[in-house]
């Protein structure tokens, strides 16, 4: 997407190095940072530089080509797959690149899989953009369809949460990407962004990019939502996924089902957009079977923000010992979400819905 009049990524290769957008400094500073091999890849990925599902898949796809060209044997190709796999529990797109990554390259002679390694890596940063593209064409003709449906209002309310978009890809973003395609085609949209405690991932990152795009946005406190819906000024919810079961519950950033269910009791459709990837054909009960992330306190007790100096730095919020307890993701139940936007369309959130675009080889859960 464009910062500037420049396209950018959030992710880019130059030769053996590998560039990321840093998202611990944005909104306050746009800058990228160099990953050289696994351990810079594993710490980039646990510490959030880069987050969002699709593309902490893509970054581990190219730790784990980075593994391979410092040495390709298979034990230290498997040590590196399971250092990368273990950064982040939740988001099922992570473990999917790697063991894909993985697998292809242990199916290589040990001889090839240097040079192999990183056109394995590209080919999924490429197939990312395309697939957000896709999901993003499916989402704005749903959205148009919805202000359709509302008799063209001068505008259509869209309310979000966390950070769907071109950050937390490669291009695009899922839940932006609708977003993004349905302002460009002249839907009128302006979108509510949930601020998103504790990383405020909508504050920092969505307005930010929302901005950049040209996309009408408001931002709110994670509470505010409950009252626009009660209110009639939410018309739809649309968010992003870290993994969706094979019966359509949907594992999102924490807070999200509380949106769900708020959004159902004033019948707002609540859409959500995710690449195939995401889905867990192998779990199916999503609250008991989805293991949630819990990270740092800290990052409830502080908050990030920019002195007037320009530093970003932290600030304590809460006495120096307050207990806190950090779950990083929820589960929405699928009978909450009115459909599920793919790249192959969007389809409804139940087990005969998502069949359709099961993979071949991956067995009834
Ligand atoms: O903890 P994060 O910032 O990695 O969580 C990200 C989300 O929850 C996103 O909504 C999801 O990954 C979709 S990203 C396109």
């Amino acid at each position: 997407m464009k910062v500037n009049d420049q396209a950018w990524r959030s992710i880019w290769r130059e030769g053996a190095i590998l560039h990321v957008v840093d998202q611990t400094v944005l909104p306050h500073r746009f800058v990228s940072r160099t990953l050289h091999n696994v351990a810079d890849v594993a710490d980039a990925i646990q510490n959030m530089v880069v987050r969002g599902a699709p593309l902490i898949g893509v970054t581990g796809a190219y730790g784990v080509a980075l593994a391979a060209r410092h040495d390709a044997s298979d034990a230290t190709l498997n040590a590196a797959a399971a250092t990368l796999i273990a950064t982040r529990p939740t988001a099922i797109n992570l473990r999917w690149a790697v063991e894909q990554t993985l697998a292809q390259l242990l199916a290589l002679d040990v001889s090839l899989r240097a040079s192999a390694a990183f056109a394995l890596a590209d080919a999924l940063a490429e197939a990312d953009v395309d697939t957000n593209a896709a999901i993003g064409r499916h989402g704005a003709a749903l959205l148009r369809q919805r202000w359709e449906n509302l008799g063209r209002p001068a505008r259509l309310n869209v309310l979000t949460h966390c950070n769907a978009g071109w950050l937390g890809c490669v291009d695009w973003g899922t839940a932006l990407a609708a977003l993004y395609q349905a302002h460009d085609s002249g839907v009128p949209v302006h979108v509510w962004i949930d601020e998103t405690r504790p990383r405020n991932q909508g504050a920092s990152l969505t307005t930010w990019e929302l901005a950049a795009h040209g996309v009408p946005a408001t931002l709110i406190v994670d509470n505010a939502g409950g009252l626009l819906m009660q209110q009639g000024q939410v018309d739809a919810c649309i968010v992003g996924a870290d993994r969706i079961t094979a019966r359509g519950d949907v594992c999102n950033k924490v807070g999200t089902y509380l949106k769900a269910l708020a959004a159902q009791a004033h019948q707002v459709p609540f859409y959500v957009a995710a690449p195939v990837s995401t889905i867990d054909w192998q779990a199916w009960d999503g609250p008991r079977e989805i293991e949630i992330e819990v990270r740092a306190a800290s990052e409830v007790t502080h908050i990030t923000g920019r002195t007037t100096e320009g530093r970003v730095v932290q600030v304590q919020l809460a006495p120096p010992g307050t207990a806190a307890h950090n779950p990083a993701f929820d589960v929405t139940p699928a009978t909450l979400v009115s459909a599920i936007v793919t790249e192959q369309g969007a389809v409804a959130a139940t087990a005969a819905g998502l069949q359709p675009l099961r993979p071949a080889h991956q067995a009834t859960a």
